[in-house]
Formats: structure tokens, C-alpha cells, sequence
């Protein structure tokens, strides 16, 4: 099969990518790698596509579109906060950007569109677990772009008959996931705090909880909603079904470390949502999704792997 993964430089998308190597499957990615790194496909380089550009550009994203059978839809700029405070460009983005990927499908006649959607749609609802047929609250710009990417995927599939699935991830965490931006996802900024001995920040009294999902869950949510039958225009959460404060996370990554580190409290941001927990019933139900990694599990394996990337490899012990 041929796959084209928008966002395929980036954490989520190059884990993805992988898999669908390994599976054997002819993959195109299109990045314009402003957060995604060519590095992310060093090792399946020569096996895939990589264009370079931008899906704000409809005819770039034609021509990456070319033949392709399924559509993994993540690029995006993905940090709350800075929708927060460039709104424009979020919306350009995550929503301009979308419409062409759709258009472009649509025109391709492409089986499939998966859509990397946000537990972010939910906002502020107070019942927990989440589940899918709650009313969408976002209560930041991020959110809301998240959320009309669904929509305007489902509308495809109405007005033109574009098959496609949304995916609302829960915080996903793993290998690859970028640490050195001021936006980067927390575990990934607390793991490289307890490897340099620095301060871990804590927005608000680190009592916010979220569903931490370790990245090959959601690389298994993505092949899953390409494959599965009958289950077009629908949503699903992609998460694990619990939850952890931030506080518990930093307990955690002590015994991980075996080192103590004590958190700087600083005012919560704009736009947080206090507690996100997904309820996993419809993936597990139409898409047969089932995490095949805990939280706690996840969370070693990834301070593993920042621990390990950051020995450059002419300080490696030789094997
Ligand atoms: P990421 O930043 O690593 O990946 C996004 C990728 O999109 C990057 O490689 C980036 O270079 C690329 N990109 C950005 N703008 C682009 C553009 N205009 N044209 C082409 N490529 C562009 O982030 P991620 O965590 O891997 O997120 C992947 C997707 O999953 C995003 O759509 C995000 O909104 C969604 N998502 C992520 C999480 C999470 O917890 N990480 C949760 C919910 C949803
Ligand atoms: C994350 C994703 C977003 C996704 C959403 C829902 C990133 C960058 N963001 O948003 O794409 O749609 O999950 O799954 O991947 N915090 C600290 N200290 C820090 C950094 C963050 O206390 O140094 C706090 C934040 O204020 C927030 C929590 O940690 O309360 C999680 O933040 P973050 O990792 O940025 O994720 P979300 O905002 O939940």
C-alpha cells in the first residue's frame, strides 16, 4: 500500500513512518520540518519519499499526494500555548493547511484519510474519562483548530464521499519527541531535567492530571484506523484509559533516575485544561486498538532513550 504521512519528521509521524516500513509499505512524507527533524528518518532514509515543504501549499501537497492509497494527516503546529499566542498562524496552519489535505485527497481520490486529532476538543468538560460523545469544548485556539479538522474531515466524507477517522490523541510521550523548545511536551522537558540535574518547572500546583500515552500506542491507533472497516466519519480517543499529575510524574522519574529533583512552581498557562483521561471503549470496539504499553513502562523506556541520545556516538563505549 501507499501511504502519505504529512508531519512524517516529526515524533509522532516518524514513529509512524517506521512501522509502516517495517510492514513494508511505500511511504511518502511531506515536513517543511519546522519542528520535525530529517534525522527522525535517518535510518529508513533510503526507503521512503521525503519531500520537503508545506501543506499551507495546496499544489506541494498535490504532487506529495500523488497515487497515494491512505492519508496519515498529522502535521500541525501543536503546542497550546503558542496558539494562544499567535492565533493566525495556528489557524493557518492547522486549519487552511487541513482543508487542502482533504481537497487534495478527495481529488486523489485517496481511500482513507486518518486525521491526528486532540483531546484538547474536550476543553474544560468536568466529567472524567472522556468519552467521544461529550459536546467539544476547546478552550484554547489549538483546540479549536483540532476540532474543525474533524469536522471538516467528516464534511468530506458527506459532500464528496472521502472516507476518514480522527483520532483524538491524549498526551503522547516517547522516543523522538522534541525537548529543546519553550512548547515542547512536559515528559520530554522533565526527562532531559533529570538527565542535566536542572530544575523541572511546574505550571500551577502540578496537580493537573493527564492520560500519558507512550507513542507506540499511538503508532497502533494510526494502522489500526487505516485497516479497519466501517468506521468512517467517526472519532476516536486514543489514549490508555488512566491518568497521572505532573507531581506523580516527577516522583516517578526520581526512582527512574534515582535522583531527587525538587519542582520550581510557576502561574498555570493560559488555555491548560486541569485533568484529561480518555475512555478507550470505541477504539478498542471498532478499531480493535488495545495499548500495548503503560505509562510507567513508557516513561523508563523513554528517560532510556533521551539518557542514551545523548551520548554522542564517539563518547559510546565501544561494543
Ligand atoms: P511534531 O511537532 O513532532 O510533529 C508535527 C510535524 O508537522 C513536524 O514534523 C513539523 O515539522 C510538521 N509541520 C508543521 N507545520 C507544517 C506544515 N505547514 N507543513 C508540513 N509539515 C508541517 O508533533 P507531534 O507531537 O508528533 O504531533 C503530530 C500530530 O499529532 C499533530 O497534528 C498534533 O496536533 C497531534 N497531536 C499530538 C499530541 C501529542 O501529545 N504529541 C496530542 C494530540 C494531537
Ligand atoms: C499536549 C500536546 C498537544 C495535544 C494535547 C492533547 C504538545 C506540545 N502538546 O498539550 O499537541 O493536542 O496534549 O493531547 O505535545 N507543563 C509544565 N511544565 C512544563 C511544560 C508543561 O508544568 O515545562 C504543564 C502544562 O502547563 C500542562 C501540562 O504540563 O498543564 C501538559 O503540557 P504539554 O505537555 O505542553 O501538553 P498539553 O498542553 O496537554
Amino acid at each position: 500500500m501507499r501511504y502519505l504521512v504529512t508531519g512524517g519528521a516529526g515524533f509522532i509521524g516518524s514513529n509512524t513512518v517506521d512501522e509502516l516500513v517495517r510492514r513494508g509499505h511505500s511511504v511518502v512524507v511531506l515536513d517543511d520540518l519546522s519542528s520535525g527533524k530529517e534525522d527522525n528518518l535517518a535510518e529508513i532514509r533510503n526507503k521512503i519519499t521525503f519531500m520537503k515543504g508545506s501543506i499551507t501549499d495546496i499544489e506541494v501537497v498535490r504532487k506529495a499526494m500523488h497515487e497515494a492509497e491512505f492519508v496519515l494527516h498529522l502535521a500541525a503546529r501543536t503546542s497550546v500555548p503558542r496558539s494562544v499566542k499567535d492565533p493566525i498562524e495556528t489557524n493557518r496552519i492547522n486549519i487552511d493547511g487541513t482543508l487542502n489535505v482533504l481537497v487534495a485527497a478527495r481529488d486523489a481520490k485517496v481511500k482513507r484519510v486518518v486525521f491526528a486529532a486532540s483531546s484538547s476538543a474536550y476543553g474544560e468538560t468536568p466529567t472524567l474519562p472522556k468519552v467521544e460523545t461529550m459536546p467539544p469544548a476547546p478552550i484554547s485556539p489549538y483546540g479549536v483548530t483540532k476540532f474543525v479538522g474533524e469536522l471538516y474531515a467528516q464534511t468530506f466524507g458527506r459532500c464528496y464521499g472521502l472516507e476518514n477517522v480522527s483520532l483524538r490523541y491524549f498526551n503522547i510521550f516517547g522516543p523522538r519527541q522534541d525537548p529543546g523548545s519553550p512548547y515542547s511536551g512536559v515528559l520530554a522537558k522533565f526527562c532531559m531535567c533529570f538527565l542535566e540535574e536542572t530544575q523541572p518547572v511546574m505550571f500551577g500546583d502540578g496537580e493537573q492530571s493527564r492520560d500519558f500515552t507512550f507513542v507506540e500506542n499511538a503508532v497502533q491507533a494510526n494502522l489500526l484506523a487505516c485497516e479497519a472497516p466501517n468506521v468512517s466519519g467517526k472519532t476516536f480517543n486514543v489514549g490508555t484509559g488512566g491518568r497521572f499529575t505532573l507531581n506523580q510524574t516527577v516522583e516517578l522519574l526520581a526512582k527512574i533516575s534515582g535522583k531527587k529533583l525538587e519542582p520550581k512552581y510557576e502561574p498555570p498557562r493560559d488555555g491548560d485544561i486541569r485533568d484529561s483521561q480518555a475512555d478507550i471503549t470505541q477504539a478498542r470496539a471498532y478499531l480493535g486498538y488495545d495499548p500495548p504499553v503503560s505509562f510507567e513502562e513508557g516513561l523508563a523506556r523513554t528517560f532510556d532513550w533521551y539518557r542514551s541520545s545523548q551520548t554522542k556516538p564517539e563518547e559510546k563505549p565501544k561494543e
